[in-house]
């Protein structure tokens, strides 16, 4: 944590005055502008809802990522990582239900024949783009297909898988066999799916492949399911509120019986006000035994877990965290996107933690054509990229007047920007202004690792 109480201040004033409700436009804009996300295959016009992380939206989405197996996986002793396939074998697919129920109710219209899923319409009688009427519903399985081997037979037949967690569940007896693991205890795994979506959209919204971060957390039958899916519950908070999610913005809907996953018992949506509504941010279900269940009855194999102290087995059951990261970049672009009237000028920035910024700081020499400057810019900024002084990207620009160097640094949210003027080579020290204030301080140039690590 930052140690200066004046910074923070002016930070938490300013904060009032710019908090941002930015559209989808400006999002997807800035996205683009600056790298962070591109449409897919562009050169040929795009492949419908399907978008490419560019080289600063990579850095965000593994810093999401990589927090998150830090708050859950290494920061805990109760928990196993797991890689698991992309297509498993079928017969996952058919135990878990997904080949049965993993379906949207489709709809298509007799005048243009345009697809709507239909309990997304609003008025489901009539075509929204043309005002035809619908052919009958018909139920449409969102799972991809694809054959294995060279022959294209039902035989071969194979899924992408539409969500990571039945790798957990057939993984569960190995995790078993290899740790001998004390109940409660979780098992996560970060990863793509897949969902053949009857209307995407809605930018990195809704996609045909996303990436999900769950969590199994097996707890025994006669647990408190209860308690614990409520700390479950509070440890989603929690992580909401370290990737900055606005939490004014996030609401939490408790799925009514006959509207929940053919799988749970409980289930709460973690929704967020998005540019474009509110919607579907993350999902807490309590899953019961039905995929141990599920899986040992169709395996023919033995999914129970023996409690040597109390001489029992059984089969255990499961609260689900269930988080997208794409949905999460989404939401933390939204929450962070800043507009602030200054100089008379709009100055956008993206107040993001530090330990999601792309860029951790920069470094300015603060005239391109003074050699000297360049000189002792480039020594700090390789300096801060050696193993000994290393916090993550540094980035360098000695391009445009440095106003506009601040702008494309606050755009990208990168909390600090470190410039070499005529005083450094007197005093070897620097400024450093502060992202989300504004403000600079001189700091020595020695000091600047051990700044720049306590954040
Ligand atoms: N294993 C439980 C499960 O997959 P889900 O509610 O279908 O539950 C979990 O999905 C999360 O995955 C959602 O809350 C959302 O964050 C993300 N997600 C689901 N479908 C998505 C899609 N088509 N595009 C982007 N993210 C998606």
């Amino acid at each position: 944590m930052r140690g200066d109480c004046f910074l923070e201040k002016v930070r938490g004033s300013m904060e009032k005055q710019t908090m941002t409700h930015p559209t989808i436009e400006q999002l997807v804009s800035l996205a683009k502008r600056r790298g962070f996300i591109f449409p897919d295959s562009e050169i040929y016009g795009g492949f419908s809802n399907t978008w490419d992380y560019g080289p600063l939206g990579v850095e965000l989405k593994n810093n999401i990522k990589q927090l998150w197996w830090k708050m859950f996986v290494h920061e805990r002793d109760d928990m196993y990582g797991l890689d698991a396939a992309l297509i498993m074998n079928p017969k996952v697919w058919e135990a878990s239900g997904h080949v049965t129920n993993f379906t949207d109710p489709l709809v298509e219209c007799q005048k243009c024949h345009e697809r709507f899923r239909q309990d997304m319409l609003e008025d489901p009688s009539q075509c929204p783009s043309c005002g035809g009427a619908f052919m009958p519903p018909r139920q449409f399985n969102m799972m991809f297909k694809t054959f294995v081997g060279p022959a294209e037979e039902t035989a071969n037949v194979a899924y992408f898988r539409p969500e990571t967690a039945q790798g957990i569940f057939v993984d569960f007896k190995q995790i078993l066999d290899a740790y001998s693991p004390k109940l409660p205890f979780g098992v996560a795994q970060i990863g793509k799916a897949f969902r053949n979506e009857i209307t995407p959209g809605n930018f990195i919204f809704r996609t045909r492949e996303f990436e999900q971060m769950e969590i199994e957390y097996f707890i025994r039958p006669d647990a408190d399911w209860n308690a614990v899916f409520e700390e479950w519950l509070s440890q989603i908070k929690k992580w909401m509120a370290a990737v900055g999610i606005d939490d004014a913005r996030v609401s939490y809907l408790e799925v009514p019986d006959g509207e929940r996953a053919h799988y749970s018992k409980r289930t709460i949506d973690i929704e967020f006000e998005f540019p474009f509504g509110k919607k579907e941010l993350y999902g807490l279900a309590y899953r019961g035994d039905f995929d141990l269940s599920s899986h040992q009855k169709a395996s023919g194999q033995k999914l129970e877990y023996f409690d040597q102290q109390a001489g029992e087995r059984f089969i255990p059951h499961v609260i689900e965290p269930s988080l997208g990261v794409d949905r999460t970049v989404l939401a933390v672009l939204a929450s962070c996107y800043r507009q602030q009237e200054m100089e008379k000028e709009t100055r956008v920035y993206l107040a993001l933690p530090f330990a999601l910024a792309p860029f951790k700081a920069a470094v300015f020499p603060l005239l391109a054509n003074k050699p000297e400057l360049v000189e002792k810019a480039r020594a700090i900024f390789h300096d801060l990229k050696t193993p000994q002084h290393f916090v993550g990207p540094i980035a360098f620009d000695d391009g445009g007047n440095i106003g506009k160097r601040y702008r494309k640094q606050d755009e990208i949210g990168t909390p600090f920007c470190i410039t070499v003027d005529f005083q450094t080579l007197e005093d070897n020290t620097v400024t450093v202004r502060d992202r989300d204030t504004a403000t600079q301080k001189r700091l020595a140039v020695g000091e600047l690792a051990e700044f720049l690590r306590q954040q």
